[in-house]
């Protein structure tokens, strides 16, 4: 296993589209995860993407643990709004409800920074994991967020293009001052 450098906002391979990864049982593709989930965990990040570590494979990881969502929903709600620690291999995203929800973002390759990006927060996705089994669920909330985040970084586009009102991108010091009046 190991620590990989992440590439940073204006590194080629962030823009462009990722391949699909033929045999996602192929041992290059276990060692991959195996050091992007060293990465994301070392970078304490939710979701990592292999273009991310200079990979221009369709594989992401990701989790959506019980503390990111919203604590007001019910037991039965939660199950959407988390995941657990997640190997997402060609994934495609269904929209199933198109209404947005805005939302802090921060991306391991635009360090330091913090933005507020509308998306659908309902929707399923449905990829492989490391066995070739399918994976299929719905999510929604943090969960729909960092999922969607993820795939984005596959076709090469980063939370930034998704943006609105650049007023809303910010230092992530500075975000208590958004917090505060919203
Ligand atoms: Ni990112």
């Amino acid at each position: 296993m190991a620590i990989l450098k992440i590439a940073r906002m204006g590194h080629p391979v962030l823009s462009q589209p990722a391949k699909p990864v033929p045999d996602p049982r192929a041992l290059e593709i276990h060692n991959l995860v195996n050091d992007m989930i060293e990465t994301m965990r070392d970078a304490n990040g939710a979701g990592l993407a292999a273009p991310q570590v200079h990979v221009p494979l369709r594989v992401v990881v990701f989790q959506a643990p019980t503390g990111r969502a919203d604590p007001g929903l019910s037991e039965e709600e939660r199950f959407d709004h988390t995941a657990p620690l997640t190997v997402l291999i060609n994934p495609e995203i269904q929209v199933l409800d198109p209404a947005p929800e805005g939302g802090w973002e921060g991306c391991l390759s635009v360090p330091g920074l913090r933005g507020w990006v509308e998306r659908p927060a309902h929707i399923r996705y449905r990829g492989v994991g490391l066995e070739g089994e399918v994976i299929e669920r719905v999510a929604r909330g943090f969960h729909a967020r960092v999922v969607q985040h993820e795939c984005d970084h596959l076709d090469g586009r980063l939370y930034v293009s998704r943006m609105t009102d650049l007023s809303r991108l910010i230092f992530e010091s500075e975000i208590a001052h958004f917090q505060a009046a919203s």
